[in-house]
């Protein structure tokens, strides 16, 4: 076959560095999806990786034809989306913080190499803490800021819903309300905005002739914040529900649907928060981030906003970047 420019470039490859449970479980819902052309698997942990293909390319008679290897950092090459989930995970009682210094060490032999082979791709990271690394990769990497993500409060976020729905009795996706700032323990629910059908929550309780309760939205809240905890204390980690969330990021950038997605980017102006990666609102296309969002948000949120953007300052200053 003649080569050309064109058959150089793959527009559905979706690169996976580090497949344990999330990246692997990530790559199974990306093949079921059909989304993807091609997928491949990079791990430090060769061995793995090799055997999460043939795993794969088992369930291929049952999904869809892809192909899927296992390979190294130039296999990133032409990749629409690399997604990193390689790192240590959260430990029982560990605070997504302390992993900081672990991973980031671990970003410094990855980032510099997908970024080489893959210079016009779209990073997306998965490995906590998120919102650091989203900032050490877009250092590391030297990419433009749009092109650098990361999954963010996008979880938090469809815990918060899921929650919710059961609260009122309605579909999680007939519930509208974000958690923004860190994706952890400084993470901040946009109460003011929460809405069904158009409705601010009290109003929706009042025409169903319920009584809003703050208390219980509180308790919603804390469980959202700290379901990982519960889960990990449980299961020993979490994974199908943020592995749904990078499926969600990667079909807005596969399918350039200017999605409006919670996920973690660098944030410039926004309320008096400069230079630190968080979660806010945000419209994804095949470009990456299109447009963040300027919430209209109420005193006490903003407030929580930029305790929750300190937070994270405070913790990439630390860093040698
Ligand atoms: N963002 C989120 O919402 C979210 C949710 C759950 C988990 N996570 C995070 O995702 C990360 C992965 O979690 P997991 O449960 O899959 O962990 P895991 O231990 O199962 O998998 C990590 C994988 O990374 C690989 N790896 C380690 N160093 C590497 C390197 N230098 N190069 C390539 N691969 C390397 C390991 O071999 C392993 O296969 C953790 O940081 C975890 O906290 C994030």
């Amino acid at each position: 076959m003649v080569s050309t420019a064109a058959s150089q470039s793959h527009p559905s490859r979706i690169a996976i560095v580090g497949v344990g449970n999330v990246g692997a479980t990530f790559a199974y819902a990306l093949l079921l999806s059909g989304l993807a052309s091609e997928i491949v698997l990079i791990d430090l942990n060769r061995s793995r990786a090799e055997g999460e293909v043939m795993d794969l390319n088992h369930t291929e008679p049952f999904a869809h034809p892809t192909r899927i290897w296992a390979g190294d950092y130039s296999d990133c090459a032409g990749a629409a989306v690399t997604v990193v989930c390689a790192g240590a995970a959260q430990k029982p009682g560990e605070t997504r913080l302390d992993l900081v210094k672990k991973n980031t060490a671990i970003f410094r032999s990855i980032v510099p190499e997908v970024a080489r082979y893959n210079p016009n791709g779209i990073l997306l990271i998965a490995t906590n803490p998120v919102d650091v690394l989203t900032y050490v990769s877009w250092k590391l990497s030297s990419l433009p800021a749009a092109r650098v993500i990361g999954s963010g409060t996008i979880l938090d976020t469809a815990r918060f819903r899921y929650l919710l729905s059961q609260h009122f009795g309605v579909d999680s996706r007939s519930v509208h309300a974000y958690i923004v700032g860190e994706h952890g323990d400084s993470e901040v629910p946009v109460w003011s905005l929460a809405n069904i059908a158009g409705m601010r929550l009290p109003d929706f309780c009042a025409a169903q002739g319920h009584d809003y309760s703050q208390l219980d939205m509180d308790k919603i809240f804390e469980q959202t914040r700290d379901a990982a905890y519960q889960i990990i204390q449980r299961k020993g980690a979490t994974f199908y529900a943020v592995a749904a969330g990078l499926m969600r990021i990667v079909e807005a950038i596969l399918r350039d649907q200017s999605t409006v997605l919670s996920i973690s980017s660098r944030i410039e102006h926004y309320y008096g928060i400069d230079d630190v990666c968080l979660s806010l609102p945000t419209v994804v296309d095949r470009d990456g981030v299109e447009q963040v969002l300027h919430l209209a948000l109420n005193e006490q949120e903003i407030a929580a906003l930029r305790q929750s953007a300190g937070v994270l300052k405070e913790t990439i200053g630390q860093l040698d970047l």
